[in-house]
């Protein structure tokens, strides 16, 4: 299989937030990374705007030390790439810098406005891009999460932006659509047909889906305390994952087919019952404070971890519960969904022991790839016996010759550049998502409740094994 890298068309890409956290991190050297892959060229520019005094050449400087490079061949790339780029310091709820940015983009090309930067932001730029023409009627537009804190201010967000964009400009990131192997979970669904026939509570016992993060809070405790996992983790990046495992089949791979299919699954959740969910806190452990020492608040009564038990009402689903499970400071960083399909109808074995049955695990993270736990004969003599056998497949391997792995605001970013949302939340989703999350938020606010206090590098707090156990099951070992 060999890599093929479809160039875009020439753009002109205004990054707001052009020296925040994400942008260094992620936006900039995954911006570098297709430059290098060839999809974009000269042809195109990209504009970094913030607040802070800066003119081109210390812009540049900055960006050439923050993106890395490991050869002195990319080194002269890096130059060729940071010569697309230039900078213009904008008062985002002011009037500095709008004429200077209205002067810069080019009449007739592609533009597309990355606004990285808080969300009381969207609107006061959404508006200036709109009122001084900068922004037209094929500019595209797009944001981060968080999206909103809550249902009545994600309706407001999605109300500022609409006033100024049609839907169809409108690219809500969630990062989680754009890893390798969540779009693998389409592919494996609906590209096979092997496992559709399968797909459903007649043969699919019960599905976990886990993100678990060995890292802290720390250096971010306040906007987390703010959050918690629920509005962090499970509002957005679960919620996708849970829908691409449960929607129906999409009649094309296009954006609005595929989200209408998502939208139907967010809006089949069962209310989640409080006695269903477990909250938990780490605790301070060998060489790191406590949550509530990283979040600065002894009083905090925000989860570091949730673990529920999630019912998708419609005839695919009833009787298979979901569970979802997330948390930092666990055992390890790892994010997988494990399907389990129920036991055979009728076992021809007696008195042989049976190993658990079959299991699809789709690890998103780290090695990316798929497992199928199955059962065979205990090979050599000594009778009938049976034991476990695993059909492994690391994409890292199986595709080695192919394409190098992109990270997900690459392939997002040329997305937005090429003009397809199917990777990009719809306001509707969004609204959707918080309509679940918010009751379940409630509840444990009305009833003050403290979550359960847990060690770090473990699994989380005894509730969430009681969760499970309660229901004669058990939680795949984090890190398996
Ligand atoms: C972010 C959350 O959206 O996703 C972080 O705000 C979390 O708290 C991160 O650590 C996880 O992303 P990834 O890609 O590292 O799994």
């Amino acid at each position: 299989m060999v890599a093929r890298v479809i160039p875009v068309n020439p753009f002109d890409l205004v990054l707001f937030g052009a020296t925040g956290d994400l942008a260094k991190r992620k936006i900039w050297p995954g911006l570098f990374r297709r430059y290098v892959a060839g999809q974009f060229d000269d042809s195109s520019r990209i504009l970094g705007v913030s607040r802070s005094e800066l003119d081109d050449d210390a812009f540049r400087d900055r960006l050439r030390d923050i993106i890395p490079t490991s050869t002195t061949a990319e080194k002269d790339q890096l130059d060729r790439f940071v010569a697309l780029v230039s900078y213009i310091a904008i008062d985002a709820k002011g009037d500095r810098g709008w004429d200077a940015l209205a002067k810069t983009v080019r009449p007739e090309t592609e533009r597309a406005f990355y606004l990285s930067v808080a969300p009381n932001f969207f609107g006061p730029i959404a508006r200036r891009l709109r009122d001084r023409g900068i922004a037209t009627e094929t500019s595209r537009i797009v944001v981060e999460k968080p999206f909103g804190h809550d249902l009545e201010s994600a309706k407001a967000l999605n109300a500022e932006l609409r006033d100024c964009f049609e839907e169809h400009q409108i690219y809500r990131i969630d990062h989680y659509l754009g890893k390798e192997t969540v779009q693998n979970l389409m592919a494996l669904r609906f590209a096979n047909s092997l496992f559709e026939p399968l797909w459903n509570a007649s043969h699919i016992e019960h599905v976990q889906i886990t993100v678990a993060e060995s890292l802290s809070v720390e250096g971010r405790g306040e906007y987390y305390d703010n959050s918690g996992a629920m509005r962090d983790m499970v509002q957005n990046h679960l919620m996708q994952l849970l829908c691409l495992t449960a929607m129906e089949p999409p009649s094309k791979f296009q954006p609005n087919a595929v989200r209408d299919e998502k939208v139907k699954v967010i809006e089949a959740l069962e209310p989640v019952q409080q006695s269903d969910i477990a909250r938990g806190q780490y605790r301070s452990g060998t060489g790191h404070d406590s949550y509530l020492d990283h979040a600065g608040n002894p009083d905090s009564r925000t989860e570091s971890f949730i673990a529920m038990k999630v019912n998708v009402a419609n005839w695919r689903w009833a009787k298979t519960p979901f569970y979802l499970r997330t948390g930092k400071c666990l055992r390890a960083r790892t994010s997988e969904i494990a399907v389990y399909f129920r036991n055979p109808p009728h076992m021809i074995f007696p008195g042989i022991d049976t190993p658990s049955g079959n299991v699809l695990v789709i690890r998103l993270q780290p090695d990316e790839g798929m497992t199928l736990h199955t059962t065979i004969k205990d090979p050599g003599p000594g009778g009938m016996r049976l034991t476990e056998a695993s059909l492994d497949m690391t994409f890292a391997d199986s595709l080695a010759d192919s394409a190098q792995p992109q990270d997900a605001y690459e392939r997002l970013i040329m997305d937005v550049i090429r003009g397809d949302q199917t990777l990009f939340m719809r306001g509707d989703e969004v609204e959707a998502a918080w309509a679940w999350a918010d009751p379940i938020i409630q509840g444990w606010q009305e009833r003050n409740h403290k979550p359960q206090a847990y060690d770090s590098g473990g699994s989380g707090p005894d509730d969430a094994l009681l969760l499970m156990h309660r229901d004669g099951r058990r939680w795949r070992p984090i890190g398996a």
